[in-house]
């Protein structure tokens, strides 16, 4: 006899199942609630909602775990490389040496992007947004292979995988060359995925860049620490988008727009320019502490908090170490890591992070780290959407292979005018 919930209210009785995930976790299934009671549930920003059932990633937040298909965060930054983090996201289990190589050959495969794209990039103001030009360019790589667009069956699912995965890469990196009015760099085939991105971001046409491999296995890590993170902001928009059949660049365009904003992957960037502002001001980051906690200020310690973690989020602790490892051997001296530590030993000893849990999450050492590798700072979030790409495409997987899959479609509470009639506009006065 499987589990169930008892809800009462008004006189009125109903059980409800309960499911239990494979390490445990409970949730009252609601789903036939509405059709049994009349009654919806209401939990505006869905903070105690479980919006599906996935085997993706795991997360338990009170004590600071991360899974990716079961494995430990700390295990694939350790051990993993970005490629083989995403084909295990994607496809369920670690690959072979055999389906390694096939997967990386399918990205080399897919490196270029259409000539005519680079006209589309002619078309952006110098100063647009690199995550503007990202989503955009996602969406117009698919009108080139509309094949790629048609209903999937597996080998085009692993094409279209692969072409997302290793073109958004070479977008990124061109949009990076043309807000600078420096000349696209072409990739090299012979580079595997993360030195092939630095170098189409800072090689010359005269002059290879110079790859430090400290730097390029920072920048994987980087990748590998944000490839999925189960039902955030984004990948809940993708697999909404993914939901109504829509295909897999409309849906993974519609994460990036997701990400850029700074509550979510839009924070590495807002980390950075609150040290710089914090430098700036030659506040030793008490000032900042105090208007963070004063809610009509308007500020936040960006980079603190986290929805699920009540705990130090553990990607965190991986680039923090990082972080300190990378700077001593490049040998940086970044006055905004100081601020940046000095500010997380003051908030975590501050009652009002204490009491609220508030815990530095990936964001808080990821934008130093990224300064170092010389990455500016209107892509950081960029980055953040070039790791977080094979998680997407896993949850639009997911999505696309669940039986009877229904569409997303929350319901809500009506707080508006119960009823009102339509006045004739000569009739309405001047208010
Ligand atoms: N600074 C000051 N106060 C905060 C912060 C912060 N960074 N984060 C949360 N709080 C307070 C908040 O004001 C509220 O206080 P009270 O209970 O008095 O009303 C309490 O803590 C709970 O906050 P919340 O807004 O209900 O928490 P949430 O789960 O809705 O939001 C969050 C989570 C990540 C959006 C939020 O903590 C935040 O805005 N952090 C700063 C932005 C940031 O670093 N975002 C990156 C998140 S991790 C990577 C990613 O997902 O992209």
């Amino acid at each position: 006899m499987s589990q169930q919930a008892e809800l009462s209210w008004d006189g009125h009785q109903a059980k409800v199942p309960l499911v239990e995930g494979t390490v445990g976790e409970k949730a009252i299934d609601i789903s036939k609630l509405r059709d049994q009671t009349g009654l919806i549930t209401l939990d505006v920003g869905y903070g105690n909602t479980g919006s599906c059932l996935s085997a993706i990633t795991f997360i338990d937040g009170e004590q600071g775990i991360l899974r990716y298909r079961g494995i430990p965060i700390e295990e694939l930054a350790e051990q993993s490389t970005f490629v083989e983090t995403a084909y295990l996201l994607i496809y369920g289990k670690l690959p072979s040496k055999d389906g390694l190589k096939c997967f990386s050959d399918l990205l080399t495969k897919h490196e270029l992007i259409h000539e005519d794209m680079k006209f589309h990039f002619e078309g952006f103001p110098p100063n647009a947004h690199p995550m503007a030009i990202l989503s955009s360019m996602i969406n117009a790589a698919g009108c080139y292979y509309p094949q790629l667009l048609a209903p999937q069956d597996t080998k085009d699912f692993d094409d279209e995988t692969a072409f997302i995965i290793s073109q958004v890469r070479t977008i990124a990196a061109f949009a990076y060359r043309k807000s600078r009015g420096l000349p696209f760099i072409y990739p090299k085939p012979q580079l595997k995925y993360s030195a092939n991105f630095l170098h189409m971001m800072f090689s010359e046409p005269n002059a290879d860049y110079d790859l430090k491999p400290e730097v390029v296995r920072a920048l994987d890590l980087i990748f590998v620490l944000h490839a999925d993170h189960e039902q955030n902001c984004s990948t809940s928009t993708v697999r909404m988008v993914a939901s109504s059949k829509a295909n897999l660049f409309a849906s993974a365009a519609s994460g990036v727009c997701a990400l850029w904003g700074p509550l979510h992957g839009g924070a590495n960037q807002a980390v950075i320019e609150m040290l710089e502002q914090i430098r700036r001001e030659g506040d030793d980051g008490s000032r900042f502490l105090q208007a963070a906690k004063d809610k009509k200020s308007g500020r936040r310690l960006m980079g603190f908090g986290h929805r699920v973690y009540k705990n130090y989020d553990p990607r965190a602790k991986i680039i923090k170490k990082q972080c300190d490892e990378l700077l001593a051997a490049l040998k940086i001296d970044d006055p905004l890591l100081d601020i940046a530590r000095q500010l997380e030993q003051t908030a975590l000893h501050d009652s009002y992070f204490v009491e609220r849990k508030l815990y530095p999450n990936v964001d808080f050492y990821s934008g130093i780290m990224m300064r170092a590798l010389g990455i500016p700072v209107e892509m950081f979030t960029v980055i953040f959407a070039i790791g977080r790409m094979p998680g997407w495409i896993a949850n639009y997987r997911e999505v696309s292979e669940s039986q009877g899959g229904r569409i997303c479609r929350p319901r809500q509470i009506y707080t508006g005018t119960p009823l009102t009639h339509y006045v004739p506009v000569d009739q309405r006065g001047n208010a």
